[in-house]
């Protein structure tokens, strides 16, 4: 006999309700409803009602067990409807042949030639700031990590169209962020659609001109939109390739350098100790063009600090999915068509897996310490895992090395919230003050 899967009585809601208002996230409610009802739960919002899941077992369950019940793509969603066909919202053979396809520039054997792009980015975006600079970590990493993602996968220089997109780009995340949307799915959102248009604009003249351009002999090693072309794809589904790779690629270590630049602000000890194993690491950072990996593997706290702010603050909080069939997870029963949603956060977060969880501890992922399988799940699991795991945690290694090598960070304003975008944001932005070294 299955249940049906329980919904927060009036006076949980009324305390789910009242964490919101205090942290200002939905996270803070549902980590109270969380508490009150358990592992499974259904929000009870009109228009919105998902199937929250929470914890290994469930994890497990979306990621590996039930994954061929459960789909990615939701047609009426604004991230079906900005990607169209891209891998992130695709199922079955149509993702899989993707996937394939896109894998190798993503390849752990490639990262290393990405390095010295990574180094070159943030040297780039931090020239500008001469000795002493106030800046929003925030803003200045999506500079970084947009030269990153067009240089390593695409082969463009961004540098120039940077200022022309900014907004575009900034807007279409704005696009498939949590809004009124969530409650009322048809809602028209006519002032999303030039910033859109204006990207597919730059995307679409971006794949003509190298359609015209491609040598017609081997080239070797083929960027990831070379690929594309070769394999035949039209020009719109590579389009939806591009674009999905842009935001899924960069939003996401986006939000990550910030919150480790957050943690680190926060933390003196871990600050310290962390640049002084940058400093040894790297002794000589103004003389080279790139550091080897060699030395980036000599970074294994730093390492630890990237793991955890991956915990505390997941980018991806959560994963998305609409069962098939009927399903029924630990007793309960989930109807076909019912969106179900497993949440990172919430997992991360579980005092049932991680001992004192809402504090901030590097030593966690130390040497020799392995968290529960699927306990710690910041770039999912299974076959559809992140496609970039390596090259995102590459990147951040890299960005922050660089940063802690050639700067003393303090910050300056630590009032911050967790803001639910399209990743998860501090917000109002992480503003410190460098001082060159
Ligand atoms: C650095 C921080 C990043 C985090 C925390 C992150 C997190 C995730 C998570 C949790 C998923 C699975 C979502 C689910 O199960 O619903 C995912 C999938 C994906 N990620 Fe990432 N990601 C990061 C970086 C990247 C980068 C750098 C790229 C590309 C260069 C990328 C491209 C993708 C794509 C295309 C998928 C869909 C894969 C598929 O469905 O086969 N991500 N990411």
């Amino acid at each position: 006999m299955t249940q049906p899967v329980p919904r927060p009585s009036g006076p949980a809601g009324l305390r789910a309700l009242r964490a919101l208002l205090r942290e200002r996230t939905p996270l803070a409610a549902m980590q109270v409803v969380h508490r009150e009802l358990g592992d499974v739960f259904q929000l009870p919002l009109p228009g919105f009602h998902p199937v929250v899941l929470v914890g290994p077992e469930a994890a497990r369950f979306v990621l590996v067990e039930a994954r061929g019940d459960l789909r990615w793509r939701n047609e009426p969603d604004p991230v079906t409807r900005l990607l169209r066909h891209g891998i992130l919202v695709e199922d079955g053979d149509s993702h899989d042949d993707l996937r394939r396809l896109m894998s190798p520039s993503l390849h752990k054997q490639l990262l290393v030639d990405y390095v010295g792009t990574m180094w070159r980015a943030a040297r780039q975006i931090t020239q500008p700031w001469g000795t002493l600079a106030g800046v929003d970590m925030l803003v200045e990493m999506r500079r970084i990590t947009l030269l990153i993602l067009m240089e390593t996968l695409f082969r463009v220089d961004f540098a120039p169209d940077m200022q022309r997109l900014w907004d575009p780009i900034l807007t279409s995340i704005g696009y498939i962020s949590p809004g009124l949307w969530v409650l009322w799915p048809g809602i028209p959102r006519p002032q999303y659609r030039a910033a859109i248009d204006r990207i597919d604009a730059y995307f679409l003249a971006l794949i003509r001109a190298r359609q015209a351009a491609m040598p017609t002999q081997d080239e070797t090693p083929r960027d990831m939109l070379s690929l594309l072309i070769d394999a035949g794809l039209d020009d719109h589904l590579i389009r939806d390739q591009l674009l999905t790779m842009l935001i899924a690629g960069h939003d996401t270590s986006t939000a990550l350098l910030a919150w480790s630049l957050y943690l680190l602000g926060s933390h003196p000890e871990a600050l310290a100790r962390a640049r002084s194993e940058v400093a040894q690491a790297l002794p000589d950072p103004n003389h080279f063009d790139a550091p080897c990996m060699d030395a980036l593997n000599n970074l294994p706290y730093l390492g630890q600090v990237i793991k955890e702010a991956l915990r505390l603050y997941p980018p991806i909080h959560m994963g998305s999915r609409v069962a098939a069939i009927d399903l029924e997870f630990k007793g309960y029963h989930i109807p076909a068509g019912e969106r179900v949603v497993y949440s990172i956060y919430l997992t991360q977060r579980s005092p049932d897996h991680w001992p004192d969880p809402e504090r901030f501890d590097p030593e966690r992922h130390a040497p020799g310490q392995h968290p529960e399988a699927y306990a710690w799940l910041a770039f999912g699991g299974g076959p559809r895992n992140c496609i970039g795991a390596a090259f995102g945690q590459l990147e951040v290694k890299v960005v922050l090395a660089y940063l802690l090598s050639h700067f003393d960070l303090t910050l300056t304003y630590p009032h911050i919230h967790q803001h639910m975008g399209a990743t998860l944001e501090p917000r109002p932005g992480v503003r410190m003050l460098a001082r060159r070294l």
